[in-house]
């Protein structure tokens, strides 16, 4: 596959770890939706990663796999627009992790952010095992198996991408120069016709002389409008345009996802280990018992004691939720005394219960009819495995393993 098709590819993954809730909505799954307007998209659920921390409770993970997918279609992911899997429903993913791991130094792995940090403070498992030792290695896996050129993340996960890039440009030295490189490049070149090869090799000697990057991209635009040659000789020539060897991995980037404010019910970040989220398919009556329940500014005692919305989870939500009259209508209200805090949280629930409310409706139906559910997944399989056992042949190829 060509670098440029590489760009239009999307691919990101989430651990099952239990039912999702406003805070992924607003802080990834939006995001998603977006995307899959604009990218090939592919999206799973990495129940894999979950084991290499959740091992003791297999079951557990079996439940939270369904009903994250059904979060997902739930949110607004269209399932004719992106392929929706289950990574060890592809094992391809697990023999892509196991050949990269053979060239991955171990110093790489260990130096991840947070990998020592999360062995010490989990204190409530052991994680000093091998499977979380390769969780980035099978991350890498995971993308570079779809050549995807883009990976939606937060800021926690850039440095496994970076890792990925590190292990992509790794693999494409070592086994990118398959001997006679050169020569077959050329031969490469001769067949795109007379013409095509001329201007390839005026603007390789632009970019590789003067750096100039518009060459550059001509140069690949035009590789990718060949029509004749072979995916070989493709990766050849995308690689030797740069003065490196055949691109097999093309090396992601990350599409950094904005950092997201989604405040609890208790001012904090939303998080399952604060105990402070709404659920994205809350019944309508908990959603309201929650925030009617919500702390305010605990300065606020009595109705005609004036608040303070700067130290009140209940406005924080309302920044979220609320246009600018509404957000004057809190100020001026609570300041004032002139509105209790039952009346700012009646329009509050009623946003959040708007958004909600096509979510609901989505969900019915899969919920109601869980083969539906089982037969998307079981689509976005059959898409995902076709391209990750493309791959796998050519890295077995590079790495010498295509013997009968
Ligand atoms: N490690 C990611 C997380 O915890 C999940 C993940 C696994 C992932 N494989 C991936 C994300 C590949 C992006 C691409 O959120
Ligand atoms: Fe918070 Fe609203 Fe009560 Fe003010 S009126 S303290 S902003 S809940």
């Amino acid at each position: 596959m060509s670098q440029i098709e590489a760009q239009k590819r999307v691919l990101s993954g989430m651990r099952p770890t239990g039912r999702l809730h406003l805070g992924h909505y607003h802080g990834v799954l939006k995001n998603w939706i977006k995307l899959q307007h604009e990218y090939d998209c592919f999206f799973f659920v990495a129940d894999w990663h979950a084991l290499t921390t959740h091992y003791e409770d297999p079951r557990v993970i079996e439940e939270n796999v369904w009903q994250m997918v059904i979060d997902w279609l739930a949110a607004g992911i269209n399932p004719g627009s992106a392929a929706l899997f289950i990574q060890s429903k592809v094992p391809e993913h697990a023999e892509l992790h196991l050949l990269l791991s053979m060239i991955t130094p171990l110093s790489w792995v260990e130096r991840v952010p947070n990998y020592k940090d999360t062995i010490a403070k989990s204190n409530d498992r052991d994680l000093a095992t091998y499977g979380f030792l390769g969780y980035p290695i099978l991350q890498s896996a995971d993308i570079l198996i779809y050549q995807a050129g883009n990976v939606p993340v937060g800021a926690d996960q850039v440095p496994h991408v970076e890792i990925t890039r590190e292990i992509a440009r790794r693999f494409n030295h070592i086994f990118g120069r398959d001997s006679g490189f050169e020569e077959l490049a050329e031969e490469a070149i001769k067949k795109m016709g007379r013409k095509s090869a001329r201007l390839y090799r005026e603007f390789r000697r632009e970019f590789m002389e003067q750096g100039n990057q518009e060459s550059l991209e001509k140069a690949r635009a035009m590789i990718q409008e060949q029509q004749n040659i072979s995916l070989g000789d493709r990766d050849r020539l995308f690689g030797y345009l740069e003065g490196g060897g055949k691109v097999i991995l093309p090396e992601p980037h990350a599409l950094l996802t904005e950092a997201s404010v989604m405040p609890g019910l208790d001012g904090q970040k939303m998080s399952k280990s604060y105990n402070n989220t709404i659920p994205l398919r809350e019944d309508p009556d908990e959603v309201a018992q929650k925030i009617k329940t919500m702390t305010t500014d605990p300065q606020r005692v009595r109705r005609t004691d004036p608040g303070d919305p700067g130290v009140c989870p209940v406005f924080k939500l309302h920044e979220i939720y609320s246009d600018e009259s509404t957000l004057g209508w809190v100020r001026e209200g609570c300041t004032s005394a002139g509105i209790g805090c039952i009346d700012c949280k009646m329009p509050l629930i009623d946003r959040v219960l708007e958004e909600q409310q096509p979510m609901r409706e989505r969900a019915r139906q899969y919920e109601e009819n869980p083969d539906l559910v089982k037969s998307i997944v079981a689509e976005g399989c059959e898409k995902a495995r076709t391209i990750a056992k493309a791959t796998l042949e050519e890295v077995r190829s590079a790495m010498g393993l295509d013997y009968r």
